[in-house]
Parts: C-alpha cells; sequence; structure tokens
C-alpha cells in the first residue's frame, strides 16, 4: 500500500453554480472519517471496500474494481435503476453515464450536497431514507451497495418489492454475519437468504468476495493510525471531538477486523430477482425455522 500524503488528503472539490459544497470533515461521523482514509491517495470517490485482484496497487483502485464488479452484474435489461444510500455520488453518476435512469438517495444531508456539488445538480439525488422513499415508477433495479445494514432486513426486503416492478431485481452487495454471537452489526446471511425466498425474490447469483475485500481493512486502519495528528489538526476547527471519534472509529474498526478474521463476518455480493410469489406461511416459517432454532440452540448452551 501507498503511504498516504497528508497534504494531498482532502478533496480538491469540482464545484457547480451555488453554495460551496461541504469538506470532507463537516460529513457526518462516521463519513468523515472514511471519506478522509478513502481520499489519501487521491480524492475520495466511494465509501466502500476495495476488492484487492493480484496487481492492485492502490486501495482507490481496489475500490474502483469493486464498482466495476457490482455494475458487471446488472442483468441485461435493466433500465432504471435505485442507487439506495448513494455515498458521495460516484455510482448514480457513473450509471448515469452509462445509459440507465438512476436515482440516488440517502438520508445525509451533507452527502448529498457533496454528491450533489461533484456530480451535477441535474443528476436526481434525493436526500430521503430508503424506507421512506416512494416514487410513482417502478425500478427495475434496487442497488445497495453497502447500505443495507442501516435497514432492517423485512423492511428493506418489502420496500424493494414495493418499488420494483415484477421480476425486478435487487442486488446487494455488503457486510453480513454468519453466526449470532459475537458483535450483531450486520444482518445475518442466512436470514437474508431464506427471508428473500420468504418474501417471492429468487437468488439467482451469490459470491463470497471477503478474502479479496479483506485487504480493505489494514488500508483504512493505517491511514487513520497513521495520520492521526494530521487528521486531528485538520480536523478540530470544525469538530472538537475529533480525537474521541477518531478513537471510537478504530476501535470498532479492529473489533470488527478481529470478527471478520474468525470468521464471523464476511462480505458477498448477492442477485435476487422478484418472482412475484412469496411462500405461504407455513413454507415460509419451515423456510426460517432451522435459522431461529439454531440461535435458540446456541443461547441455551451458552446460558
Ligand atoms: C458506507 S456508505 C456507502 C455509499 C455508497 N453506496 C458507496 O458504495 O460508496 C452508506 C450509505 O448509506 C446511506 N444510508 C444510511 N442509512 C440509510 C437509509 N436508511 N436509507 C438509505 N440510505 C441510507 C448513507 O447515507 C450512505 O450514503
Amino acid at each position: 500500500m501507498e503511504s498516504p500524503d497528508p497534504s494531498s488528503a482532502l478533496p480538491s472539490l469540482a464545484v457547480g453554480t451555488g453554495p460551496a459544497p461541504p469538506a470532507i470533515e463537516d460529513l457526518e461521523f462516521p463519513y468523515c472519517l472514511y471519506a478522509w482514509a478513502c481520499g489519501t491517495e487521491e480524492e475520495a470517490d466511494f465509501l466502500h471496500y476495495g476488492l484487492w485482484k493480484d496487481g492492485t496497487e492502490s486501495g482507490k483502485q481496489a475500490q474502483e474494481n469493486l464498482a466495476l464488479l457490482v455494475r458487471s452484474l446488472i442483468p441485461d435489461g435493466v433500465e432504471r435503476i435505485l442507487d439506495s444510500g448513494c455515498g458521495l455520488g460516484r455510482t448514480t453518476a457513473d450509471l448515469t453515464r452509462d445509459g440507465y435512469s438512476v436515482v440516488g438517495i440517502s438520508p445525509d444531508e451533507k452527502l448529498m450536497e457533496l454528491a450533489r456539488a461533484r456530480f451535477g445538480r441535474h443528476l436526481p439525488f434525493r436526500t430521503v431514507r430508503f424506507e421512506d422513499y416512494a416514487d410513482t415508477d417502478a425500478f427495475d433495479l434496487v442497488l445497495f451497495q453497502e447500505s443495507s445494514n442501516y435497514i432492517g432486513l423485512r423492511t428493506l426486503l418489502r420496500h424493494s418489492r414495493e418499488l420494483l416492478r415484477p421480476r425486478g431485481y435487487l442486488l446487494l452487495c455488503d457486510e453480513v454475519r454468519y453466526g449470532v454471537k459475537g458483535v450483531l452489526a450486520f444482518h445475518r446471511r442466512d436470514l437474508l437468504v431464506k427471508l428473500a425466498g420468504c418474501l417471492g425474490f429468487r437468488l439467482l447469483s451469490q459470491r463470497d468476495i471477503t478474502r479479496e475485500v479483506m485487504p480493505t481493512r489494514a488500508w483504512v486502519a493505517d491511514a487513520l493510525a497513521g495520520n492521526r495528528e494530521e487528521i486531528i489538526r485538520r480536523f478540530r476547527p470544525r469538530r472538537e471531538d475529533v480525537e474521541r471519534e477518531l478513537d471510537q472509529f478504530l476501535e470498532d474498526w479492529d473489533r470488527h477486523t478481529a470478527a471478520f478474521e474468525s470468521g464471523h463476518f464476511g462480505y458477498e455480493v448477492f442477485l435476487f430477482q422478484w418472482s412475484g410469489t412469496p411462500l405461504s406461511r407455513l413454507r415460509c416459517a419451515l423456510s426460517l425455522a432451522p435459522a431461529a432454532l439454531g440461535a435458540a440452540g446456541r443461547r441455551f448452551r451458552r446460558g
């Protein structure tokens, strides 16, 4: 990994007309620190992991690799896409450039201001939670790239169904957890797949890319821990609490890294298609039972 150059750490933003966009240090915690870490080599474009392959030379390139992988999974025939949790706006902009009709949504006003300033005020960026988003036209595909864990699983699946046309797609690329013990930060992978099945989503493809994204953990931790003084100096005028935030970020980050290393967490990409026929209550209960019983069994044994 290249060693970050702190002097180039803050993005020089391409600004259109209108008020000045927020600086990275104005973003909500933890996006401010994550964006800073992703922008140490060059201006941050994404707030997602990188996909590290043989020959990947930088975190920036690794993030592009993951964005390309996700784009490559969009099925033929898709025209209208909801980019739910669009972060800094780059994916919405890329997909629009590729000819899709895209709406990018996120509830974080400052992220959206930044996205609009960088990628044009003409793009349909909406400041709204996925849970509250409604549209008169249906989408062919709903994309969650590292934004699914902010939303309850049942709500995510049900509301995606409401927003999709029949036989529309759900593309989800995110951290998942495999067990019931320990840190509960992410959706349980088995419940995600089973509940999706219950609600009428057919799993078309799935890929476990944990191993390829794992170097991102060290990339981000090194960027933040290795530039501590620089970050504090730059952030403090606007964020009095930056030291505590940095400590908290790194502590959570290390805890999660340990959970990845122990196989408790992973990172997967899923493509579902809404078939339009949910399972009956009985079949759904039977399909969810082993996962629920597994959880109860483990709790019982621990107790
Ligand atoms: C880790 S960032 C990922 C950003 C982007 N998808 C990317 O790949 O760079 C998480 C995104 O999810 C958004 N988010 C958080 N809660 C959300 C919600 N309830 N509905 C929609 N988006 C949400 C955040 O505002 C942010 O844009």
